[in-house]
């Protein structure tokens, strides 16, 4: 069984091995209690104030891709063979501010400070992806940033300038990039309750033992299960490392999303396609949200306020469904009136 007893991840450019005591720890209860990088602030919990943005890196293709995320709702197992990027870790070796942290000084992007490191995180990924700085895509970046002293007016002016300064070497180590790309040598036998398969056949043996197994995706609704609703959940599945899960295909059937792929992967293709959905996806929670929340997320968990599904029914959407080597496809609008009825077991597949 693939169960995760000790990750492996880089931490500012630092390699870091941790064994997972406690399954259910935070990135964000990580960074802030066990290894005091306190720069990384709490707000909310559930991801709404941005306070806790931090930057993961992982191996896409032969790239890495870098990515805002809110640590408060990423569980610590999901960094697992990531870049884990904090305020902390964007200086320069000799101990320049970074662009980003320079443009916040000079337009006084700050004032008491508890949002400023979400906003030189989500503005330091606005900067790694190389994104343009006109004020419609910073506010897309920033929407997920809330500031309650200084206004935004100086934080997206800091945005525009952030390219007119000196460009850091934001370089990863050969070593660095070794761990990022490890595979199973992580995942071994024990008596830890979180598991991270690497396959759809490991998962539904997986799932065959643990048929009441939680699953986990991006954890942008079981996180707050864990920080609002103080539950404790026994066992988790998470489904990050399965390849084949994440995808999105433009076919002459239609367009085919993986289970797996997240609101920022599909966007682009899905309003080239339908202006009017792109628009709604724009407007989906944050970018942050946006980034590690998945379709499939949505779709699953049933939300009578989930943003998905109405409009995926208007379009005739088919579910693709998958249970110990069975696959079924049916109609989104029939699979939740039939939800109690029949699907015990069967997972969302694409
Ligand atoms: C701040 C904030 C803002 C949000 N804004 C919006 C919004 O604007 N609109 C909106 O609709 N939602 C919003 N959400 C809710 C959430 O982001 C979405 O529902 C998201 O799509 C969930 O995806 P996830 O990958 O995070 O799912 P997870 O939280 O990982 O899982 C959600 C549920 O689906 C199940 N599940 C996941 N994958 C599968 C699978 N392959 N097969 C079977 N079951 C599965 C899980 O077990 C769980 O029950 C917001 C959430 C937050 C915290
Ligand atoms: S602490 Fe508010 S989004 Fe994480
Ligand atoms: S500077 Fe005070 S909340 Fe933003």
């Amino acid at each position: 069984m693939s169960q995760l007893q000790t990750i492996n991840f880089v931490l500012n450019s630092q390699q870091v091995s941790v064994s997972i005591s406690d399954t259910q720890q935070s990135l964000l209860s990580f960074l802030r209690d066990s290894v005091r990088k306190t720069g990384t602030k709490e707000g909310c919990n559930e991801g709404d104030c941005g306070a806790c943005t931090v930057v993961i890196g992982k191996i896409t293709g032969d790239q890495i891709k870098y990515k805002a995320v809110n640590a408060c709702i990423l569980l610590l197992a999901q960094v697992d063979n990531c870049e884990v990027i904090t305020v902390e870790g964007v200086q320069g070796d000799d101990g320049a501010l970074h662009p980003v942290q320079q443009a916040l000084v000079d337009y006084h992007g700050s004032q008491c400070g508890f949002c400023t490191p979400g906003f030189v995180m989500s503005l330091y990924a606005h900067y790694r992806n190389r994104l343009p700085a006109d004020r419609q895509t910073l506010k897309d970046t920033l929407a997920g940033n809330l500031c309650r002293c200084t206004g935004y007016g100086p934080i997206l002016a800091a945005g525009q300038a952030m390219y007119n300064y000196p460009e850091p070497k934001d370089e990863i180590t050969a070593s660095d990039k070794a761990v990022l790309s490890q595979g199973d040598d992580q995942i071994q036998n024990s008596t830890a309750e979180i598991f991270a398969p690497k396959t759809e056949e490991q998962l539904q043996e997986l799932l065959q033992k643990l048929p009441e197994a939680t699953l986990w995706a991006g954890g942008t609704d079981t996180g707050l299960w864990l920080t609002k609703k103080l539950q404790n959940l026994p066992q988790i599945i998470l489904l990050g490392k399965i390849a084949t899960l994440n995808f999105v295909k433009d076919t002459p059937q239609g367009l085919s999303i993986g289970a797996m792929a997240s609101y920022s992967d599909v966007i682009a293709i899905v309003a080239g396609k339908w202006p009017a959905f792109g628009e709604v996806i724009r407007r989906t929670g944050s970018t942050q949200i946006r980034n590690s929340g998945t379709i499939g997320g949505n779709i699953a968990n049933g939300s009578p306020i989930g943003d998905m599904a109405p409009i995926l029914i208007v379009l005739g959407a088919k579910l693709v469904l998958r249970k110990q080597g069975q696959q079924r496809e049916i109609f989104l609008e029939d699979f939740y009136r039939i939800w109690q009825a029949g699907f015990s077991g069967w997972r969302v597949s694409g």
